[in-house]
């Protein structure tokens, strides 16, 4: 008995523990929105028979159409700095997958496809990702965390605007987690009172019946001595 007594709480205790620690866990990765850019790319072919030059578009499934205006030429090399009029191409949230591909845009028939792909938060490796397809092209995207912090160049007012939009979000989600832990742990305390007085009450209970079957047992000795 005392021995369930004295598990039974810290039980409650430690699963208080872990919500508040998964919350801080996830809390911050719903935050980091990664943003994608074209780094450089370099097309092998065009899809396109007659002599225009192509029109070649990123697309990510359900968003717009991103079209590279300078991609005209194959292999040819183009690197960008991040900061062209038509980029950024995406933003990847939390941790969740994209599908996305490089098209040709035509005039006639559905649009080619260069590739299509599952574009996730976890291939960029040190903020660069390689997507390479045989006879089609080898193009390297880039991820940054925050759209204006690509460099120092920007304009500082929106990088200012967005740091601290960024340190709102944080202190609200300290302050809801905070909030959530404050009433976990509050549910499991009064939760401890109601199993603690429930049980008394089951005790008392089994102690009046003991002490009521003893009674009536006397009672009946007594009455079968008076037989
Ligand atoms: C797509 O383009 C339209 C019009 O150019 C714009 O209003 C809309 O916000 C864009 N949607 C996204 C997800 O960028
Ligand atoms: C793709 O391009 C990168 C440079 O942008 C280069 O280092 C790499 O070797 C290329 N890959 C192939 C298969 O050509």
């Amino acid at each position: 008995m005392a021995g369930r007594e004295s598990w039974r709480p810290h039980l409650g205790l430690v699963r208080a523990a872990s919500v508040v620690l998964v919350l801080s866990v996830v809390a911050p990765g719903l935050l980091a929105s990664k943003v994608v850019t074209f780094d450089s790319i370099l097309i092998y072919t065009t899809h396109e028979w007659l002599p225009f030059k192509p029109n070649i578009y990123f697309h990510c499934q359900g968003e717009n159409k991103t079209f590279l205006p300078d991609v005209k030429e194959t292999n040819v090399l183009y690197s960008f700095k991040g900061q062209e009029s038509w980029q950024p191409l995406t933003v990847l949230n939390e941790k969740k997958c994209k599908r996305c591909g490089l098209y040709e845009q035509d005039n006639f028939k559905n649009d080619d496809v260069f590739d299509e792909w599952e574009l996730c938060p976890d291939d960029f490796v040190q903020g660069l990702y390689r997507h390479f397809k045989k006879n089609e092209f080898n193009a390297t995207l880039r991820c940054t965390v925050d759209a204006s912090s690509n460099d120092g160049s920007d304009q500082p007012s929106s990088t200012k605007d967005t740091s601290s939009h960024k340190h709102v979000h944080i202190i609200l989600v300290v302050i809801i987690c905070t909030l959530v832990s404050v009433a976990v742990i509050a549910a499991f305390v009064v939760a401890y009172r109601y199993w603690q007085k429930w049980k008394r009450e089951k005790d008392q209970a089994r102690f009046l019946k003991i002490f009521d079957e003893n009674d009536e047992a006397e009672d009946e000795i007594q009455l079968s001595n008076a037989v």
